[in-house]
């Protein structure tokens, strides 16, 4: 990310927004589908519940957020000036599900995308709709994680059905002269060598739908999990780490960890590095495991309605997830 000593302006978050469908999957519901039980779910991941969507795509999750977004903090949609969504289940490959979320809110004068970089989405996302602020052309972006992880789920296969959820959640970034506010810094990364342990290998150009493909799974997501599992605790940390002392933050500095929700034994260990305490960790696995895009702004949301996070705070954002792609963003709240 470009100094923050070069730049005039920040991006800051002015108004958030989020939305998880009724339907509870519990523990229970994969013992009666799957050879598991509840103890090793929960000692093994964290995770006590999930949310699937029945009816709808990613785009019905990302507007029914942006749509709190935009009640909450008495947006007008015709201001809005970009929408960018990070999701790796959208809706279809085109038209981009950013679009359809104009549409249906009327964001007569957005433009949009989609952004693909799996649980580090919004994280890249956040990054990039900061950059469209602080070039200073645009006043109003909204920023959205979302994904209907249910629609690529083998609820077959023990080792990550249990482990992803759907939601949505959003963000809408605004421009501050005040330096000390808002997105500071980031290291954002990719590694495309870890395409072997985690992907859908199904239904893009590489490997076009065809009876074959849906026979031998390829539209489902797979992962190797013990091998992402190494991974995502050094890199989620060692970005997390090199973010902290390149700001000259301590861990006593830092108000909350905010990490992508994937395994509550990677977050406690991604903690344990940065000498973060648990009760300064975001954390809210056990009710929607895994949501992809999703897992950070619905953090960030939750924490601030329920009075846990206020103005001022100091942040770090970090995530791991398929690429490999992984970072961390350090922000100060900007919110009251
Ligand atoms: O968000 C993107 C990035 N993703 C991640 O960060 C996820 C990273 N990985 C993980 O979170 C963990 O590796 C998992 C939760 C996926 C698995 O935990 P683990 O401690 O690495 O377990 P394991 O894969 O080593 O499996 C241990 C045992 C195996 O049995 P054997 O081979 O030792 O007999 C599995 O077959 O647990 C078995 N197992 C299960 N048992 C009951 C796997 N899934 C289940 C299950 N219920 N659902």
């Amino acid at each position: 990310m470009q100094s923050n000593k070069k730049r005039l302006i920040n991006a800051k978050v002015t108004g958030v927004g989020m939305y998880v469908p009724e339907k509870v999957l519990d523990n229970k519901y994969f013992e009666s589908i799957i050879d598991t039980n509840d103890e090793w779910i929960r000692t093994r991941t964290g995770i006590r519940e999930r949310r699937m969507l029945e009816n709808g795509a990613t785009s019905d999750l990302a507007t029914k957020a942006v749509e709190d977004l935009i009640k909450t903090s008495n947006l007008d949609p015709k201001e809005i000036d970009c929408i960018i969504v990070a999701t790796v289940t959208p809706d279809m490959f085109f038209p981009a599900t950013a679009c359809l979320v104009q549409n249906n809110i009327g964001a007569d004068h957005a433009w949009g995308y989609d952004l693909s970089a799996a649980c580090s989405g919004f994280l890249f996302a956040l990054q990039s709709g900061a950059s469209l602020i602080e070039g200073g052309s645009y006043k109003k972006v909204v920023v959205v994680g979302a994904d209907k992880m249910s629609s690529i789920v083998d609820y077959t296969d023990r080792n990550n059905c249990i482990l992803f959820g759907d939601g949505a959640a959003a963000v809408l970034l605004e421009p501050t002269e005040n330096m000390d506010d808002g997105i500071k810094d980031s290291l954002l990364r990719c590694d495309g060598s870890g395409k072997e342990s985690l992907h859908m290998l199904g239904g893009g150009s590489l490997n076009p739908p065809t009876h074959d493909t849906v026979d031998n799974k390829m539209h489902y997501l797979f992962q190797d999990g013990k091998a992402v599992f190494k991974v995502a605790v050094k890199g989620m940390a060692d970005v997390s780490v090199e973010m902290m002392e390149q700001n000259d933050l301590k861990s006593e500095d830092i108000a909350f960890l905010v990490p992508h929700q994937a395994n509550l034994r990677i977050i406690d260990a991604t903690a344990n590095r940065m000498g973060i305490t648990r009760d300064k960790v975001m954390i809210n696995i056990e009710k929607y495991g895994n949501t992809t895009a999703a897992t950070i702004p619905l953090c960030l949301v939750e924490y601030y309605r329920d009075g846990k996070l206020k103005k001022g705070d100091k942040l770090i954002l970090a995530a791991f997830g398929a690429g490999f792609t992984w970072g961390s963003m350090y922000m100060v709240w900007s919110m009251d």
